[in-house]
């Protein structure tokens, strides 16, 4: 006999409870506008958007499309001309640029297209720098470069340089640093723009193992359409705006 399927649903909702993520990211209504030779160019026009912990969302769109500035956005880099951002239930937009810097080195990491290391420092030091700039005490710092080389797969890879390690390698090396001062919230823009799909892929598995084991949640762009599936939600960017 075949049960009608809403009937099926409701039994499972009362078997398992969601519970309800919180948001980490609220976006309301931005805009972002540059003047530009004396008129002003609409960049961002009213983007609205939810990040939940532990979420992988990504921001697809075309070069151009605004991505970059709305990145920027978020990770208090640059500021809205108009609308709110509220980060971990505080409004980020209206902080000061000191508050907002507070924010930033404490609960978020970056993470960018072409790595960002040091190139004279090793992996374990590049990593180590972060803790440092972070102002973790001395005495954390060795478990933790373990630890978060370990989590993207590079222990054996500690003490080479950027220049010892292919693409890929550099920008787990990248991950590992950013995500070294526990942030809640890592941005990273185009990270997988400058790699093959198999690096690109192990990079992604990467992102999905730390949501996991270190809470965090992701936001990051990209025009390729081939990793999509792995995120939570997929944001389409057209010219400023989501479709
Ligand atoms: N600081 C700025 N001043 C003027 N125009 C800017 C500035 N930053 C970005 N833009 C413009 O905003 C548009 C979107 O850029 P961007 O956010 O970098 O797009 P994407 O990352 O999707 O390629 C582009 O036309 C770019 O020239
Ligand atoms: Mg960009």
């Amino acid at each position: 006999m075949a049960i009608p399927q809403e009937e099926d649903k409701s039994t499972e909702a009362q078997l398992e409870p969601t519970v309800e993520k919180r948001n980490l990211l609220t976006v309301n209504d931005v805009e972002r506008t540059f003047q530009v030779g004396g008129s002003p160019l609409h960049v961002l026009k009213g983007i609205r958007m939810e990040l939940k912990e532990s979420q992988l969302i990504m921001l697809r769109g075309r070069s151009g499309s605004g991505k970059t500035t709305l990145l920027n956005c978020l990770g208090g880099l640059d500021t809205p001309s108009k609308g709110e951002i509220l980060f971990n239930g505080s409004p980020f937009h209206s902080m000061s640029d000191n508050q907002r810097t507070l924010v930033r080195r404490k609960h978020m990491g970056f993470i960018f297209q072409a790595f960002a290391l040091m190139p004279l420092l090793s992996a374990r030091e590049n990593v180590e720098l972060s803790l440092r700039m972070a102002g973790i005490p001395r005495a954390e710092w060795k478990d933790r470069v373990v630890q978060c080389l370990e989590l993207v797969g590079l222990e054996r890879r500690m003490n080479h340089r950027p220049f010892e390690l292919s693409g890929g390698e550099q920008q787990r090396v990248a991950i590992a640093k950013a995500i070294a001062h526990k942030p809640m919230l890592l941005l990273a823009d185009e990270p997988t723009a400058e790699l093959d799909s198999g690096m690109s892929a192990q990079i992604m598995a990467v992102f999905q193992d730390i949501i996991r084991t270190e809470q965090v949640s992701i936001c990051m762009t990209t025009h390729d359409p081939t990793i999509l599936e792995v995120a939570d939600h997929v944001y389409e960017m057209v010219d400023g705006k989501f479709i």
